[in-house]
């Protein structure tokens, strides 16, 4: 009897180790030459066509922009703003260039805050004009266009002019979010001719076409004049008006001054793998790095992904990340960030020497770091066959923006104010909390967690990472990467493998289904406080196999997106 017990118990361990806690997933994409990877399959495959007409990536990648803008328009657009790295193989060197939104000059600390009660006033930084930030995403892209495209600006916008000018039918995706975001969308006419059928109260649904044709109009401006148009002609002013007659901040300087940033890439290493990350105002960059380190010394693949080991020492690091996002993040133009103090390596050793392997910790604040001598989104992957890597994640913040569209232009307002720190210790739409470093300012860029990453080993082309998800994009940066590079798992199983999130407050595990019940009761048995959630994020990532060279995609199943290469 004895014998047969152990003989099962060897035989639990043995599967255990060998296969991880995941679903079947379907064999991801495998291509030659290039890939695009995006949340949404029409714009993918405008992308690929491009590259196959000779268009390098970053040509592939402005037109994958422009037709999320058509056919994601809820989740990024011209109204909103971006961050972008590209890897560039001639010059071996990652760029990282920084379209994020910027506050308009008439904003101040406590704009979105009750003079007589001190209190926050709820939604003005989420919803309506107020909301609203300089959108960035039309500068950034003609910044990459003017240093690395190859194909006429006007012929990148020809496809999302023609689907926004003859339509598309809804996703799925699209659908759920109109019918879930109908009344706030309502309330402003100009949208009405948008997104419901003449006379009805109820928006278009699933499979319905959705036409565009004020989108259109606007995309063929900035095709046949350029980003000049948007940012400084009549187009400029009527957009200014209406945000006074609404009782918005944006003024015209706000948007004569606007300017997308070259900004230095943050470099890592795990395990061999060179990681090119957004700095701030991404926090995501940072605190992918400084997870990747403090977790380095674990064995976590002898454990195994989603192991309930596994999971507690990722949640340990997570809330150690995010207290410091809280406390030391926000625009290093207004304020100094301790980058090199945060990935100072004795720094992270200290925290990592603070965590315990069988208990949850209590995180009071953010860790002590060394002094220094000095300081609804969307995410798209694409290789060309030159080896040049574009990784965009691109956003409006919240679905559909700010709500309102600009009468006559179709274009969706970004409410990306909202990712500022109101107040300290008063949580954003995410839940996050944060401190003065991300206080409103004018011409501040607020904090964001959008995390695109690029990867080389041994000086070539390893993957492209991102995704939407608020918060959720740093840990599902996080864990995607480690399915690949510590667990084995391919592109698609990574980005498939159900996800664990934590952000230091509220102090819990979030956990998407698919975690087996007895991982729960372990963490529940170290101390950690576990809220069962749906899914979340939907990553879109691009892993080079390094022993036959070959392109793989992963899209995540959780969204409708496609892998596509050729
Ligand atoms: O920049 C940020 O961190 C947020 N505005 C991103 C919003 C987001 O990912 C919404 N997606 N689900």
């Amino acid at each position: 009897m004895k014998s047969k017990n152990n003989l099962l118990i060897a035989f639990i361990y043995f599967v255990a180790i060998i296969s991880p806690a995941f679903a079947a997933s379907p064999r991801p994409v495998i291509a030659q030459n290039g890939m695009v990877v995006a949340s949404e399959s029409i714009a993918a495959g405008i992308g690929l066509d491009i590259l196959k007409q000779g268009g390098n990536a970053v040509d592939a990648a402005i037109a994958t922009a422009a037709v999320l803008n058509v056919t994601e328009g809820y989740s990024s657009g011209m109204g909103g703003g971006c961050f972008i790295l590209i890897y560039w193989a001639e010059d071996d060197q990652v760029y990282a260039i920084d379209g994020r939104e910027c506050a308009p000059f008439k904003a101040f600390r406590d704009i979105y805050i009750d003079k007589k009660s001190g209190k926050p006033i709820p939604d003005v930084s989420t919803e309506g004009i107020t909301a609203v930030a300089t959108p960035g995403q039309p500068a950034a892209l003609e910044m990459i266009y003017k240093r690395w495209g190859s194909i006429a600006w006007a012929d990148l916008f020809r496809p999302a002019i023609a689907v926004a000018d003859t339509g598309f039918p809804l996703s799925r995706t699209y659908a759920e979010k109109l019918s879930y975001f109908a009344q706030r969308l309502y309330q402003y006419p100009a949208n009405r001719g948008i997104f419901f059928p003449a006379g009805d109260t109820l928006p278009y649904g699933f499979g319905d076409k959705l036409i565009q044709k004020d989108l259109a109009k606007l995309l063929q401006n900035l095709a046949s004049r350029g980003t000049e148009w948007f940012y400084d002609s009549d187009f400029t002013r009527e957009f200014v008006n209406f945000v006074k007659e609404q009782k918005g901040f944006l003024s015209l300087n706000d948007f004569l001054t606007y300017q997308p940033i070259e900004r230095q890439s943050i470099h890592g290493n795990f395990r061999g793998y060179d990681i090119y990350v957004m700095p701030p105002p991404s926090s995501g960059g940072i605190h992918i790095i400084q997870m990747l380190k403090i977790l380095e010394p674990f064995n976590l693949s002898y454990w195994g992904a989603n192991s309930s080991e596994t999971i507690h020492i990722l949640i340990e690091s997570m809330k150690r990340a995010f207290a410091d996002r809280a406390y030391y993040l926000g625009d290093p133009d207004f304020v100094d960030v301790p980058i090199a103090g945060l990935l100072d390596s004795a720094y992270l050793d200290r925290q990592r020497n603070t965590m315990k392997p069988y208990q949850a910790s209590a995180i009071q604040g953010p860790g002590s770091i060394p002094q220094e001598e000095s300081s609804q989104t969307t995410h798209f992957s694409i290789i060309d066959q030159d080896g040049n890597m574009v990784a965009i994640t691109s956003t409006v913040n919240t679905s559909f923006g700010c709500g309102v569209v600009l009468p006559g232009w179709g274009l969706i307002l970004n409410n990306q104010m909202d990712d500022f720190s109101i107040q300290p210790g008063v949580p954003n739409y995410y839940g996050l909390i944060g401190s003065e470093a991300n206080a409103i300012e004018g011409g501040k860029r607020p904090l964001s967690s959008m995390s695109p990453i690029i990867v080389l080993k041994d000086g070539l082309p390893a993957g492209i990472f991102g995704s939407p998800g608020g918060p959720r994009i740093i840990t599902t940066v996080l864990q995607t990467f480690l399915n690949i590079v510590e667990f084995g798992m391919d592109v698609q199983e990574a980005v498939d493998c159900p996800r664990v999130h934590h952000q230091w407050k509220p102090n819990v595990i979030f956990i998407e289904p698919g975690i087996p019940n007895d991982v729960l009761a372990n963490l529940i048995a170290k101390g950690h406080e576990i809220i069962p959630n749906g899914y979340w994020s939907s990553a879109q990532c691009i892993w080079i196999d390094e022993n036959t060279g070959l392109i793989t995609g992963g899209t995540d199943s959780r969204t409708e997106g496609a892998a596509v290469g050729y």
